[in-house]
């Protein structure tokens, strides 16, 4: 997307500054309400399937599609069992009709292996809960056990008890407790049964869960779900970007196929080059909300797919109507045909949904004559007459167009420099409608010309490098600046897995080992700010100009704090900061935490973080200022009791 508004490319030439005086005042700041840092999530890189979804079972249900035909892979035999994908005549429900067919050999022990997701942790710490559904006339007994594939050593086991019958599907659970750590994640689950020569069964839906974040059902893995909460952040858009939208009819992010029972729950064609089973559906995601403390930003489907197919004016009511009843489901009473659904489905309470968005990027693939045309006011008019108290936004990326009190998404995938020009971006917006910066990060490396913008045929930076962290915490202080039109931003995306993605830089690398997860530079950055939350800006009275250093001053008047955030981005020289905070006086002490790398191509990696914190204590001189200096390239935060 073409950059709005830009500083001149001498506004980056390096420079100095001696110091930067700033006299904070205790009020009278433009934000009435703080920006609200946010999330934006979808099934993208195996991020919610292999990725924070904590099913262990890679392939547990034979899902597919046209586009993702089923397949037996990642399964192998044991015992020298034939499997093959089956359609029986009693499919185990019409959402998974297909099941593995596994077929003894020889009498004695037969059955499946599954590796995972490439890998599965094994820690003597978790219980691990699973169940399996069997077709088959069986009267023995079936084995569960976590293997690990470099020991060749059986971690736990557990005897399942049968009978599997030939003419219904039989559900079998069972839990797994391992007395040591496995020495790797290279471990399966197998599971077998006591076979005679040529006896087949039907295996389907075939499920291991570790501990899950809050032991919610059906939940998040801990560890990642541990690394979101201490960004402490607001909000959390939901289901996605380009996932919500689909590739191609007649595939769209339909929430009717994301909810119920598991057995229930057919896969959907994802747009990141892999069927999603649905595990991780529209309740999931809001428990994950509530589980985070954060407000979801409900996205709904807005009647365009990538393909560039639109649905036309007459056709759209349908999917108005579905978004109508999404919203029932959520917050609906028992009086009410969904809301009685939610609660048959065990969710007695009603959700809270405070903001909608309407679509992704509709401005993009040929969408936005439509979208301005009829869609977006079909979507909204019906909404807002039904939620009036609903926070509505429209998705054109660029903040062309908007519709009566609608919020508007603002996205933006640049590079360092690019980002550093636009801290006065939102200054220069005139009054409006609330912005929500919904995707946001560097993508790129500065090239020799201010003026490029991102080269799509070009690679992506494999991850978040320490100069682009740096100009992402400049854009946010001039979003936060602006936090009064501002409404909340989320660097995106969120989740990457290292064994099989599409789309870096991501905000959190991970593999199956949870050791090896990678929080990335800019995590540090938003995790420092994030933790400083405003509930209002502050002005700043200096006459020093902004560049190299950057800054925003602001408080929480629920904790009585001051806060200073502040960045420096191409300097020649550490900068000098004297901030003096309306009512704290001389001998008064602050906390000043600052974020520095080696250099600004320095990244965290598996085991290796490249920021540096620094965290000191420093009083308030005789004339009530705190003094401290920033390097080039540096984060920092400073707070103080107001
Ligand atoms: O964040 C990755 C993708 O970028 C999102 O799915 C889409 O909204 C944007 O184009």
């Amino acid at each position: 997307m073409a950059p709005r508004s830009l500083l001149s490319a001498t506004a980056l030439v390096a420079r100095g500054v001696a110091a930067v005086t700033l006299s904070v005042a205790s009020s009278g700041g433009n934000a009435t309400s703080g920006l609200q840092y946010g999330l934006m999530f979808e099934d993208i890189n195996h991020s919610g399937d292999g990725g924070i979804y904590a099913e262990l079972v890679q392939n547990r249900a034979f899902q597919g599609s046209t586009t993702y035909p089923s397949t037996i892979d990642p399964w192998t035999a044991v015992g020298g069992a034939a499997l093959a994908l089956d359609n029986t005549s009693v499919p185990l429900s019409s959402a998974l009709p297909t099941s593995l067919a596994v077929t003894a050999s020889a009498d004695g022990i037969a059955g499946i292996s599954n590796p995972g997701w490439w890998g599965i942790d094994v820690l003597a710490s978790s219980t691990y809960s699973g169940s399996f559904w069997v077709l088959g006339d069986y009267a023995g007994n079936f084995t569960a056990r976590l293997v690990s594939d470099t020991a060749n050593t059986t971690l736990a086991s557990a005897t399942i008890a049968g009978p599997a019958v030939a003419d219904s599907w039989t559900q079998f659970t069972y839990e797994l407790q391992p007395s040591a750590d496995a020495p790797s994640i290279n471990n399966s689950l197998v599971v077998t049964f006591d076979a005679t020569s040529g006896e087949t069964l039907n295996f389907n839906l075939i499920s291991l869960f570790p501990p899950t974040y809050k032991d919610t059902p059906n939940g998040n893995r801990v560890d990642l779900m541990e690394a979101l909460a201490a960004l402490n952040t607001k909000h959390f858009r939901i289901p996605g970007g380009n996932n919500l939208e689909g590739e191609a009819p007649p595939y769209w992010w339909n929430w009717t196929t994301t909810v119920g029972p598991l057995v229930d729950r057919e896969s959907y064609v994802g747009t990141w080059d892999y069927e999603n089973t649905n595990g991780l559906g529209l309740v999931e995601y809001i428990l994950w909300c509530q589980d985070l403390a954060v407000e979801p930003v409900l996205a709904v489907w807005a009647g365009e797919y990538l393909d560039e197919t639109i649905i036309s004016e007459a056709d759209l009511g349908v999917y108005v109507q579905s978004a109508l009843d999404e919203l029932e489901f959520l917050m609906g009473d028992a009086s009410t045909t969904w809301g009685a659904y939610r609660i048959a489905l065990g969710y007695e309470d009603a959700f809270s949904i405070k903001y909608v968005e309407v679509g992704n990027e509709d401005n993009l693939n040929g969408g936005d004559a439509s979208y301005v045309d009829y869609r977006f006011a079909a979507f909204y008019d019906a909404i807002h007459a039904a939620y009036p108290d609903i926070l509505i936004f429209e998705s054109l990326s660029d903040l062309s167009w908007t519709y009566e009190s609608a919020g508007q998404d603002y996205h933006q995938y640049t590079l360092p420099n690019y980002f550093v020009g636009q801290f006065n971006f939102f200054d220069n917006l005139p009054a409006g409608n609330p912005i929500q910066v919904g995707e946001f990060a560097v993508v790129q490396n500065n090239t020799a010309n201010v003026d490029t913008g991102v080269n799509w045929a070009d690679p992506k930076n494999p991850w978040p490098y320490w100069i682009g962290s740096v100009s992402e915490a400049i854009f946010v202080i001039g979003m936060e600046r602006n936090a009064d039109r501002v409404w909340g931003w989320s660097y995106a995306p969120l989740l990457q897995n290292l064994n099989s993605y599409e789309w870096s830089p991501d905000l959190i690398s991970f593999t199956a080992d949870q050791s090896q997860t990678v929080t990335s530079t800019s995590y540090d950055v938003l995790k420092l700010f994030g933790n400083a939350a405003f509930t209002s800006t502050l002005p700043a009275d200096t006459s020093d100009d902004f560049g190299p250093a950057y800054w925003v001053a602001g408080e929480d008047n629920a904790t009585s704090t001051y806060y200073v955030k502040a960045a420096v981005y191409n300097s020649t020289e550490d900068v000098g900061f004297n901030v003096s905070f309306d009512g704290v006086a001389s001998g008064a002490t602050a906390s000043l935490t600052v974020l520095t790398a080696p250099d600004g191509y320095s990244y965290n990696s598996i085991g290796s973080t490249a920021v540096v914190t620094t965290t000191s204590s420093l009083t308030a001189d005789d004339s009530g200022a705190f003094s401290f200096s920033l390097p080039n390239l540096s984060v920092a935060l400073l707070s103080a009791s107001a």
